[in-house]
């Protein structure tokens, strides 16, 4: 197991009861109640000893209204361990309603949400109910607040700042879904918390006050209570917002190890066409509230669908030096420039 896998993998999670079939996503699922570390319901008993498997999470054929305006129309987002799949498309496209209805934070009209165990490879002969064979998908929307928060965790597009807590405090609210009904129960929670400090860069403002910090670094620190949470399932929208370009590097590179060495399954909202094309697997495309394309970062990132999607000549080329997909959006203020020259 590298430094990564220990300080990420799930604790201590209860296997994914398993169920016959995903009911609709409108009838279960009271709005308002939340997979975020922020928001995740505290414990009702002692933290189980198995530790979870890396988990699946699919969503399929959802539509989401807010009031009488449907603004999500039967998509599907599949997320599998050791992914990264990157959600794109214009503003309003309905990537953070997609998202939000994945982690349970937005109710669905209609839809099935399922996570799906599977086991680690390298877990396969240890004894122990959540590392044998998987057992069947869980539906996502049965399971109690609680539970599900100990599979998915969500940082959000806005972040609060909450007023008199200390980034301690904060990064602790990640453990909240493993904790016993008194805050006890936690064995591994400490050690959780000191290494999501420390992933997210964090640990040296880790006694400063929530409402003392830049964007980037408040950014960081939910970022870090969503891993210390430590779950198979991650959604991230636009987790490179306020971030300096050191930062946003590193936060890539740390997703994709997550993905990669801990089998995390990841799904995250990017507006960097280029950053989404160096790091996913899949790339979902939205457009007016519907998955316009999904496939990998060559299918999807062409000139076509983008041109098409963003309503502007987009270009795509390889880059040579890195032999990534590369985007350039043709604007008119290119054309200006141009002309201005001799
Ligand atoms: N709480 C809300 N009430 C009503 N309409 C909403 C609400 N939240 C979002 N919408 C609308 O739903 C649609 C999808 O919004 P969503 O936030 O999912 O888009 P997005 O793709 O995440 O956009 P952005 O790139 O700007 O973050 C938009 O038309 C938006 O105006
Ligand atoms: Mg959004």
């Amino acid at each position: 197991m590298t430094s990564l896998d220990a300080a990420l993998a799930p604790p201590a999670s209860s296997a994914l009861p398993a169920v016959a079939a995903t009911a609709p996503a409108g009838q279960a699922a009271p709005a308002g109640q939340a997979a975020p570390a922020a928001q995740a319901a505290p414990a009702a008993q002692a933290t189980p000893t198995a530790q979870a498997a890396p988990t699946a999470l699919v969503a399929d054929g959802v539509s989401v209204a807010y009031g009488a305006a449907d603004v999500v129309h039967d998509a599907r987002l599949e997320l599998r361990p050791g992914r990264v799949t990157a959600l794109v498309g214009p503003n309003g496209s309905g990537k953070s309603t997609l998202l939000r209805t994945a982690a349970r934070l937005q109710r669905a009209r209609a839809g099935t949400l399922s996570l799906e165990p599977s086991p680690s490879p390298e877990r396969q002969d240890e004894p122990g109910p959540a590392t044998g064979p998987a057992t069947g998908p869980a539906d996502g929307l049965a399971l109690s607040v609680r539970d599900f928060a100990r599979h998915v965790a969500l940082l959000t597009q806005g972040r609060p700042v909450p007023s008199g807590l200390s980034v301690r405090d904060v990064v602790e609210f990640g453990r909240h879904p493993h904790r016993g009904r008194w805050g006890r129960g936690d064995a591994g929670g400490a050690v959780a918390v000191d290494q999501a400090l420390r992933l997210t860069g964090v640990a040296g403002l880790a006694d400063r006050g929530v409402d003392q910090l830049s964007g980037g670094q408040l950014q960081r620190v939910w970022l870090a209570s969503c891993l210390a949470q430590q779950t198979g399932v991650l959604l991230l929208d636009e987790p490179t917002t306020y971030l300096d370009l050191r930062y946003q590097v590193e936060l890539l590179d740390l997703v994709r190890d997550l993905a990669d060495e801990s089998r995390i399954a990841v799904g995250v909202v990017l507006h960097d066409l280029d950053q989404a094309a160096a790091l996913a697997d899949t790339v979902v495309l939205l457009h007016e509230g519907r998955v316009r394309a999904t496939g990998t970062p060559a299918e999807v990132l062409t000139p076509d669908l983008l041109s098409e999607v963003w309503g502007i000549d987009i270009e795509v080329d390889t880059d040579p030096a890195t032999g990534r997909l590369r985007t350039r959006a043709v604007a008119r203020h290119h054309t200006r420039t141009e002309r201005l020259l001799p």
